[in-house]
């Protein structure tokens, strides 16, 4: 297990010398010593919770699913918490077993339900968290959210010494050092699906269309539906916006003939409204404004998020087994591993560059 910084009570140093027979003899003791102290951490998880936070994402049924299932395997017993860090301050568990996720695979939404609880957000709520916890005897949690639910964890692991491995399931695709969260893929096939209904309108009527999308600062999901649905132009937090400039485009455009638009606004830069106004200002042009919003959320996952899900679900009781604490699940190029909260929540790794390279392939391709 390769992690970024992981909170593990495991690790062992040294480095290697394969031809030294007393070398390679404390290496064997070393790790002899390694695996009995992963046996007696094996004994410590006999209890764990599972909850899902903050907006929920396609495919957190389908985690829930994993990470229950994997713990029954391993002979770990499981309490749901309904409504996310809100069931946690209120001691709203529910006993699970491995029926308890059945047919739930390919459903949206989560069956534990979620919330965005402010009132976790205070120490007392915290310190009503942690006493459920002990009262339920929990001895790790598996937390199931993007950002805002990974600060919780992160707080209840630094400073409340609460044990916990999290799986990220966000559409935003805004964690550090993960290539995908849960719910990321099924989100842009969402948002392909209205791009490409609006399309057969918008070359019927020949029409400028704005359509908002979701995303919050991460420019992930208006980006990539951009590209994959052959979008005129793409408005993305961190790129240029410069309306007089796609104003000109759209005239020199028609004089060449190209009569529709798609644009694509992440909300992080402003709203469809507020883009067609000004749009139409410039062009005189009929424009309308699509606002996409929680649909966005919502449906059956795609095949990436349930495989992502049912990796990334079971990858985290592994990790408890092992001893593992205080860090998300992420995957980097196919492997999965551990990155701690704070690096996933705060210390932002997006990759504009690659942001860019995509936004002037979509441009190049539109023309
Ligand atoms: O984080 C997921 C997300 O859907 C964002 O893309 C969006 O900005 C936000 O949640 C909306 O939150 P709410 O459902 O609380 O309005």
């Amino acid at each position: 297990m390769c992690d970024v910084g992981a909170v593990s009570p495991l690790a062992m140093g040294g480095t290697q010398n394969k031809c030294h027979p007393e070398r390679s003899a404390r290496r064997a003791q070393s790790r002899r010593i390694s695996k009995k102290k992963e046996n007696i951490m094996k004994k410590n998880i006999k209890k764990i919770g599972v909850l899902t936070s903050g907006g929920d994402s396609p495919g957190m049924n389908a985690a829930i699913r994993s990470v229950v299932r994997k713990a029954v395997f391993e002979g770990i017993e499981v309490l749901g918490i309904m409504e996310g860090y809100e069931g946690l301050i209120n001691d709203k568990c529910i006993g699970m077993n491995s029926r308890s996720v059945s047919n739930i695979l390919s459903r949206g939404g989560t069956i534990l339900k979620t919330a965005r609880s402010k009132e976790f957000i205070t120490k007392e709520g915290q310190k009503k968290a942690v006493e459920t916890i002990e009262k339920n005897e929990i001895d790790a949690l598996v937390i199931i959210g993007g950002n805002g639910s990974f600060k919780g964890a992160h707080v209840l692991h630094d400073t409340w010494g609460i044990t916990s491995i999290g799986v990220p399931g966000t559409i935003d695709n805004d964690l550090g050092y993960t290539d995908y969260t849960v719910g990321a893929h099924t989100s842009i096939d969402t948002v392909l699906d209205a791009v490409d209904k609006i399309r057969d309108t918008v070359t019927s009527m020949e029409r400028i269309y704005v359509m908002e999308v979701m995303g919050r600062e991460e420019p992930y999901i208006a980006i990539m539906a951009g590209l994959a649905g052959g979008a005129e132009e793409v408005l993305f937090p961190g790129g240029v916006i410069d309306l007089d400039k796609i104003a000109s485009e759209i005239e020199e455009g028609s004089k060449k003939g190209k009569k529709s638009w798609i644009l694509i606004v992440s909300e992080g830069v402003s709203t469809s409204e507020d883009i067609t106004n000004k749009l139409k200002d410039k062009t005189g042009y009929e424009v309308r404004a699509v606002t996409l919003g929680h649909v966005q959320r919502g449906g059956a996952p795609n095949a990436p998020d349930r495989i992502l899900a049912s990796r990334m679900g079971a990858y985290s009781i592994d990790a408890l087994i092992k001893g593992h604490s205080g860090a998300m699940v992420s995957i980097q190029g196919n492997k999965l591993q551990l990155v701690r909260y704070d690096k996933a929540c705060y210390d932002a790794d997006r990759d504009m560059k690659l942001y860019e390279e995509l936004y002037s392939l979509t441009k190049l391709l539109a023309t």
